[in-house]
């Protein structure tokens, strides 16, 4: 694994810098979430400018995950606003883009964030992967699937998913999890690949982080445990993973504790949902 272990950023926290294009910079803004050092994959949390344009069509050399969080982002054809997510495999076709009111975005590149001009697709660009346009948001939530380490019915109740991609050869998978009010799950889990994950909204207690809300970014080597995990008032994640999940659990005689004394703290709640910067998920 060569990205570095990041628990945790707060993505709107960060400070965001522009993208050059020829030495001159842009009204695309971006905070680098994390980078892998070897292959140049790198995540982003980004921001457009209202009436930003690019006029150039072209492709990006590697896979592209957009899931836009506030405004519009129209790629070609296509008008992407809050809740939307896209797929592009590197080297499809991406037309002129533009945002009319300005956008909030995260941006996640599985090689270097590189935009070749062309106007057609790269010859060995796989277009039959491409996914322009999915209501992440709107889409309804289904029942969690069963994992090695964990079937199905051994996941903690509740939990609702949404796979937005799986990558038919490697199974790599993008995907959103709720976890409604008072949800918890008092083991520590390991899995043999890394995580990537963003909490969209609600209150989180993620093992020893302490509370955490939206706009949490964590990218961590599955080999180090993690939890315990709670919500209080309900919790939205973003996740994604470089192949298929899987479950290794650990029980900690301390960890059980940890979870009534956050399900209880009710002074550093108020009651409901917490949303955050981009509203509701649920
Ligand atoms: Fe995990």
């Amino acid at each position: 694994m060569a990205r570095d272990h990041i628990e945790y950023h707060i993505v709107q926290d960060m400070p965001q810098t522009p993208l050059m294009d020829k030495d001159a910079a842009t009204g695309f803004r971006i905070a680098e979430l994390s980078r892998d050092h070897e292959t140049g994959a790198v995540s982003y949390f980004g921001s457009l400018a209202p009436q930003w344009i690019r006029r150039e069509s072209g492709y990006y050399e590697s896979d592209a995950e957009f899931l836009v969080m506030r405004g519009d982002l129209k790629i070609g054809d296509t008008v992407l606003s809050a809740g939307h997510y896209c797929f592009l495999p590197g080297g499809c076709l991406l037309g002129e883009s533009f945002s009319d009111t300005g956008c909030e975005l995260f941006m996640m590149f599985d090689g270097p964030a590189l935009f070749t001009e062309a106007n057609k697709d790269r010859a060995d660009a796989r277009t039959d992967l491409r996914i322009d346009h999915v209501d992440a948001k709107g889409m309804p939530w289904g029942e969690p699937p069963a994992h090695p380490g964990r079937p199905a019915e051994e996941a903690p109740a509740g939990l609702g998913v949404k796979y937005l991609r799986v990558d038919p050869e490697t199974q790599a998978y993008t995907l959103m999890v709720r976890q409604p009010d008072g949800w918890f799950d008092p083991k520590l889990e390991r899995h043999s690949i890394w995580e990537e994950l963003i909490l969209l909204d609600g209150d989180y207690l993620m093992g020893k982080m302490g509370k955490v809300t939206a706009g949490c970014y964590i990218f961590r080597d599955g080999i180090i445990p993690h939890g315990p995990q709670v919500s209080r008032h309900g919790s939205v994640w973003f996740g994604r993973g470089p192949g298929p999940i899987d479950f290794d659990y650990m029980d900690e005689p301390w960890a059980r504790g940890l979870v009534e004394q956050y399900l209880n703290a009710k002074h550093i709640f108020n009651g409901e949902h917490e949303t955050g910067p981009w509203g509701s998920w649920l």
